[in-house]
């Protein structure tokens, strides 16, 4: 049995596959269930008359991310109409998590037009994203880090009164900012501890590795890479990677909005999360000493309100 050509999908997620065949097993062989380019039918799935475990070939990975990512897509357009933000938040989380499994493979290219769902979705109704940034799942993951740092970075934007377009790229740059985590080891990543110095220069290749990614394999504008080249950037010179001080304006926002979010959950299992208020005052500490912009600083807070 040639086990590891295959991988096995969510049976959530078996509605969203056309373009990819779906086998299963039988005897120990993988057989072809749904043939690429039909659906399985509704009645089936409604029934529930299909195998319990299906998988798609190795070999046509990428071609299902890119399905996945159409199918959320247009999930999450429906549910931002029906009022829906729970459904909004989770779909949203799964289409960040299969996209960030293989992202330089072209996957991220599914990303601004998620975010210009959101954008239009939340315009008019900004106050829903403060529900949206607080609705928590079980586990704190990077992806779950990712789109609330995107949730709050669109609420500063519609508060500023930014246009459209800025929006949307600000929220993009958001939502990819940490993509280079997804090559800094987990053992390094998930770790229930404090880092070792050693581990720690490793996790600060990630700003680095995310421009490269942005840059040269995601087929989205080069100027998006900013935020994620800078946002561990301090205005002091005291940051990471290339300790400069002129910040683009994404970086500095991105900086302030990464800091807080992470301060507010529990990013690390031996550290408690703060509350808003005590993270905000943290924060100022370091307005104070010079490393975020003060301006910045206070129209975030103002936004969160
Ligand atoms: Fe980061
Ligand atoms: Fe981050």
């Amino acid at each position: 049995m040639q086990e590891k050509n295959y991988i096995a999908i969510r049976n959530s997620q078996i509605n969203y596959y056309k373009d990819v065949g779906l086998y299963y097993i039988e005897g120990g062989s993988f057989i072809l269930y749904k043939p690429p380019g039909k659906l399985i039918t509704e009645l089936r799935l409604n029934e529930e008359r299909h195998p319990t475990e299906l998988y798609i070939h190795q070999n046509d990975r990428i071609t299902a991310i890119k399905e996945l990512q159409k199918g959320f897509n247009e999930h999450i357009a429906k549910s931002i109409k029906t009022g829906n933000v729970v459904e909004v938040k989770s779909t949203l989380c799964s289409l960040v998590e299969e996209t960030l499994a293989e992202p330089r493979s072209g996957t991220l290219q599914a990303l601004p037009e998620t975010v210009d769902v959101l954008v239009s979705g939340y315009s008019q109704k900004p106050e829903v994203l403060k529900i949206f940034a607080s609705i928590s799942f079980k586990d704190y993951t990077t992806v779950i880090h990712s789109v609330n740092v995107m949730a709050l970075t669109l609420g500063f934007c519609f508060y500023s009164k930014l246009s459209l377009h800025e929006t949307k790229r600000l929220g993009l740059s958001a939502l990819m900012h940490d993509v280079g985590k997804t090559e800094i080891p987990d053992s390094i990543l998930k770790a229930s501890r404090k880092l070792t110095r050693k581990e720690f220069k490793v996790m600060k290749r990630h700003p680095k590795i995310g421009d490269f990614i942005i840059k040269f394999k995601s087929g989205i504008d080069s100027g998006i890479a900013r935020g994620a080249l800078e946002h561990h950037e301090k205005l002091d010179g005291s940051g990471y990677p290339r300790g400069i001080r002129h910040i683009s304006f994404a970086g500095q926002l991105l900086g302030i909005i990464d800091c807080y979010e992470a301060l507010t959950n529990e990013e690390r299992p031996y550290r408690r999360a703060k509350s808003p208020l005590d993270t905000l005052k943290l924060i100022k500490q370091d307005v104070e000493a010079g490393k975020f912009d003060r301006k910045i600083f206070e129209k975030f807070c103002y936004s969160l309100i």
